[in-house]
């Protein structure tokens, strides 16, 4: 292995002073947001070109030297950090947005470049980014691409890999690839952007996306419903989905973590008493949808109560509830995240088993559910085992598996639950990934403790 001082030297010849070694600046950079992941690297170097990304990518295949990709740092999974003293290679200087091609339709930013950036870019120009997500104010286009992220609109508009027309990137080889003319249809051979999507930096270093927009339907509704039951509220949710076809968000939350998110905020909950199960409901349209929203809500069974909001701040306010759960979770400690999909048959029993098999392994555990039910995407918190205790991780997993669901719904792989892989991917889907993998970073360089588990030697 080459000495720190050469690595930097080398560095430091691509990008010049934009190679940052000084231990307290680069600390962030080296832990995940939950502090659950740490790790340490020798220098964060920050190209300011794709020109540059290539030319680092090319100096550390050179040196041997193995690197981590990392936009805003919001991802769940450990697959942003340096867990083994990766040089990590940091996007944050990518920050060009074209201007809107409101011909198209359609948006190319850098990737380094905030979700909340793109989102406004788009309403500046009467049309909106239908990827939305919490941590839209640090989240970066280069970070959601390389996780596929998903987000509260899935549903409606399907994750980001359904919005991405186009794509620049960088091979693990150090070659260039571009793609940005957002043809909408293509037919010319493989679709690296599709596959370089939720690939989490292990294929190539996204340098800047080719986004699709949608129209900015001028009208919002929210509503957050009360049920007496988990299966109550995905019955509702059913359907809210057949009727409703305004409907763009169908988010779940329990009362536990209702009463965290409102101990921790200090907010106010939205019902005078608890209820064991809500939904959180947004319809858009060109005109006003309170009233076909209420008229589907009045569809649902078993309601036990309901709020409406038509204005921003209180809409704001509604989906507060649902957003700051992650916030709220992390002041317990680092949780263990799961973010798992299930068949929606199977979501209400799910729900309810899981806390159940997590006590049976760990009776100080306390399990926090929460996400898209929808889509059938639901966030299994865990709070009290240590970081690196995963009997807990084993045990939800596993579960997920048996009952047809996938280990990772949104967040990824990462270094969390590559050794999971094989409950959600057959043997030679794994080879294929492999395959892939050799072919586009042939040596191995780019994050190599993501996503894949190691070669069975
Ligand atoms: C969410 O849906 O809030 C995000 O995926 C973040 C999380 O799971 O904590
Ligand atoms: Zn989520």
């Amino acid at each position: 292995m080459p000495s720190h001082r050469t690595v930097v030297a080398r560095l430091r010849e691509v990008v010049g002073n934009h190679v940052v070694t000084d231990p307290e600046v680069i600390a962030p950079f080296a832990r995940d947001w939950t502090n659950r992941f740490r790790g340490q690297t020798p220098a964060v170097v920050r190209p300011g070109s794709t020109g540059e990304v290539a030319g680092v990518v090319r100096a550390c295949r050179e040196l041997g030297v193995a690197l981590v990709p990392q936009g805003g740092n919001t991802g769940l999974v450990g697959g942003g950090v340096p867990l083994h003293g990766e040089v990590v290679l940091s996007l944050g200087r990518l920050t060009s947005v074209d201007e809107v091609d409101t011909v198209a339709g359609q948006l190319t930013a850098g990737a380094g470049v905030a979700l909340g950036t793109v989102q406004q870019a788009a309403g500046a120009a009467g049309w909106r980014y239908a990827v939305d997500l919490a941590s839209r104010g640090s989240a970066t286009v280069g970070g959601t691409v390389a996780t596929n992220a998903g987000g509260t609109h899935v549903l409606h508009h399907g994750d980001t890999r359904a919005q991405l027309l186009g794509m620049e990137a960088v091979l693990g080889t150090g070659a260039v690839v571009s793609h940005l003319g957002g043809l909408v249809k293509d037919n010319t051979g493989y679709h690296l952007p599709g596959l370089v999507c939720g690939s989490e930096g292990t294929l190539a270093v996204v340098t800047a996306a080719r986004l699709r927009l949608v129209p900015d339907l001028p009208w919002r509704t929210v509503a957050v419903l009360a049920f007496a039951s988990v299966a109550d509220a995905l019955g509702g949710s059913a359907v809210l989905r057949r009727s409703l076809p305004s409907l763009e968000a169908v988010e779940l939350f329990l009362a536990p973590g209702l009463e965290l998110v409102c101990t921790v905020t200090g907010m106010s909950p939205p019902f005078p008493e608890a209820h064991p199960a809500y939904l959180l409901v947004e319809a858009a349209d060109r005109v006003d949808p309170t009233e076909a929203v209420a008229e589907a809500v009045g569809a649902v069974g078993r309601l036990a109560g309901s709020v409406v909001a038509t204005e921003s701040s209180r809409r704001a306010e509604l989906w507060r509830y649902r957003e700051a759960h992650t916030e709220a979770i992390n002041t317990l400690g680092p949780p263990h995240k799961l973010d798992v999909t299930l068949p929606l048959g199977a979501l209400a029993e799910f729900v309810d088993r899981v806390p159940v098999e997590v006590h049976a392994v760990d009776p100080t555990a306390r399990t926090w559910l929460f996400g898209h039910a929808g889509d059938g995407n639901v966030h299994v918190n865990v709070t009290g085992p240590a970081p690196g205790d995963e009997r807990v991780d084993e045990t939800v997993l596993r579960l997920v598996a048996g009952y047809g669901g996938s280990i990772s719904a949104e967040h990824g792989i990462g270094a969390a639950k590559r050794r999971w892989l094989h409950l959600a991917r057959s043997d030679s889907e794994i080879a294929a990934f492999r395959a892939i993998k050799r072919a586009l970073d042939p040596d191995g360089i780019l994050n190599p403790n993501a996503l894949l588990p190691p070669e069975p030697s």
